[in-house]
């Protein structure tokens, strides 16, 4: 359910409505008290202020829940969502004088199933939740910790600091979960390197709107910040610099700050394409390409006919799903050139005896199928952008499909899913294609399922990505290009399909964007405006 324009409810309303949750908000009622980014599947307010006052008040796990204090997960968000309530106001204005009145002291956070305290989050985990704000104890209900999360989240904005400097916040009844399992931020690590600073700011804001994957293109044609431990020369050689790497514990903390935001970790080797970098500390690994006088010119893609090439993949995939603990690698497989693959002649002679003639698709169908093979044999399930499904070439079932190409996004989700395949829509939150104006706009629109297609093929569509690709993107710039643009796509992959009223999303965005500045997200203006005092960008 959306916010729906307000009725201004009677004195005796009123009083009606503080014995039993109203449906609607009051009209009088301050918008920034329900200024939910993304919206919640079901809302109740009630007009009933409850004061909260600083000194007083106590997030702990409820008597009953599966998680207790020894729950680090927990405790740590506890402790942030105080602070993200509470703290900024605290140090810069001082608690206000509790003047009396209905007091909320407490929020008991329940988790009713497994804790799944010290795990990762993975494509099926429960993200529901349930709030019920009520004098003098408020609810918080979920069946893992990931839920606990997001619930914590939707709380701290309920809460609102009033012109006197208190906090108050309305007796509500909140039942939320997310109408996407994948609801991703793609970040590019090699077109420029993003200090680890700069990504966990990332899963801060991502967090504040309820993505849960971070898909990491770690390298790419320009650098190989990834330091490896099987290949070490792979950073030496390809990084801009020795500084400009990744080391096992940069990529840990990162890990790590996910997982304690409930937020997966998808790293991307995208190969045989896009792979330059990976030339420099590996030779032998890429394709040589001959020019008309066959010489070696440069090196190209991969190359796909070594019996070395796989070796090396093996081992290095072989690390790469022991370091990163999640189900998925994507392995890429984009904007494949074949020329210079055509050049070659040990190629075109592999080609020619294994019968392929001069299809170099049956080639990088070879190549992909060893790569695939690779991943199934570490247990693990491979993501790959849509060439490799619109060349024909073979997938495993568990193959998912990310669709990124141009304006026939629908066509697109049509094929994958109708062929069986899980679909992740990226095509039309390319965040970096920047142009003038609310551009956000034209994202939250986007109705991933309008495509003609049975429930079965609609239920393969598992989520989307919003993409920002790092040509022109480094750390200075990154956060204030993301936020609040990608906020669009969080509320779009979250909330229902129903919650399409640009108004309203207008008037919460510009606050959510004002409450992200307030947490030290450098979010960009969503138009004209200021944002009130509390929301001040953190010195
Ligand atoms: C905790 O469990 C006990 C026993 O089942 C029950 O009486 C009590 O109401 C529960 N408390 C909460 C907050 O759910
Ligand atoms: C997701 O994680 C839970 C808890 O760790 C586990 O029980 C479940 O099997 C995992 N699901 C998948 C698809 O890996
Ligand atoms: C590469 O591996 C294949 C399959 O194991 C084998 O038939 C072939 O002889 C190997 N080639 C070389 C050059 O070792």
């Amino acid at each position: 359910m959306r916010p729906s324009p307000h009725r201004a409810p009677g004195l005796l309303l009123a009083l009606l409505a503080l014995l039993a949750l109203a449906t609607q908000a009051p009209a009088k009622a301050p918008a920034k008290s329900l200024a939910l980014w993304p919206w919640p599947s079901s809302v109740k307010v009630s007009p009933k202020l409850l004061n909260i006052v600083v000194e007083n008040f106590l997030i702990d796990h409820g008597p009953n829940s599966t998680a207790g204090p020894s729950c680090s997960l927990l405790q740590e968000a506890f402790r942030r969502y105080y602070n993200y309530i509470f703290g900024f106001h605290k140090r810069y204005h001082g608690p206000a004088e509790f003047q009396g009145g209905a007091q909320l002291q407490q929020l008991q956070v329940s988790i009713t199933l497994k804790s799944e305290c010290d795990s990762f989050p993975n494509v099926s985990s429960d993200e529901s939740y349930s709030l019920l704000v009520k004098e003098p104890v408020a609810f918080l209900k979920a069946n893992s910790v990931w839920g606990a999360l997001r619930g914590l989240e939707t709380f701290s904005q309920l809460v609102y600091q009033d012109s006197y400097g208190a906090f108050t916040i309305k007796e509500s009844s909140i039942t939320d979960s997310p109408r996407f399992a994948h609801r991703g931020i793609l970040i590019d690590t090699s077109r420029h390197y993003l200090p680890v600073k700069t990504i966990l700011k990332t899963l801060d804001a991502m967090a504040f709107n309820k993505f849960n994957v971070l898909h990491w293109h770690i390298v790419d044609d320009q650098s190989f910040p990834y330091q490896s431990t099987a290949f070490p020369e792979l950073s030496n050689k390809g990084s801009y610099s020795l500084s400009h790497i990744y080391t096992p514990r940069d990529v840990h903390t990162v890990l790590e700050y996910a997982r304690f935001r409930g937020i997966r970790v998808i790293p991307e080797f995208d190969t045989p394409g896009h792979a330059a970098s990976w030339g420099k500390g590996q030779k032998g690994l890429l394709t040589p390409c001959y020019n008309p006088s066959q010489q070696i010119e440069k090196f190209g893609p991969i190359n796909p006919i070594l019996n070395t090439t796989y070796t090396f993949f093996n081992t290095f995939f072989k690390e790469i799903s022991s370091v990163f603990p999640d189900q998925f690698i994507h392995l890429g497989g984009d904007e494949v050139d074949f020329e210079c693959w055509s050049s070659n002649p040990n190629i075109l002679n592999f080609m020619k005896k294994k019968g392929f003639g001069r299809n170099f698709i049956r080639l990088e169908s070879f190549y992909i199928k060893n790569i695939f093979n690779i991943i199934t044999s570490l247990k693990k399930h491979s993501i790959v952008w849509q060439e490799v499904f619109d060349d024909g070439i073979e997938l495993q079932p568990d193959t998912v499909v990310e669709v990124w190409k141009g304006e026939n996004y629908f066509e697109d989700l049509k094929q994958v899913t109708s062929s069986g395949f899980a679909a992740i829509l990226a095509a039309p939150w390319y965040l970096d294609a920047i142009s003038y104006g609310q551009d956000w706009r034209r994202y939250y629109m986007v109705e991933p399922l309008n495509f003609v297609g049975s429930k079965k093929e609609k239920q393969l569509v598992i989520g989307g990505e919003a993409c920002l690709w790092g040509e022109y993107v480094d750390a200075t710039n990154l956060i204030p290009r993301l936020w609040p643009r990608a906020s669009a796509v969080g509320e779009r992959l979250w909330s229902p399909a129903t919650v399409t009223n640009l108004d309203d999303a207008y008037s919460r965005l510009v606050i959510h964007r004002c409450r992200m500045v307030s947490r030290g997200i450098a979010a960009q203006p969503v138009f004209t405006g200021h944002c009130s005092h509390e929301y001040e960008m953190k010195k």
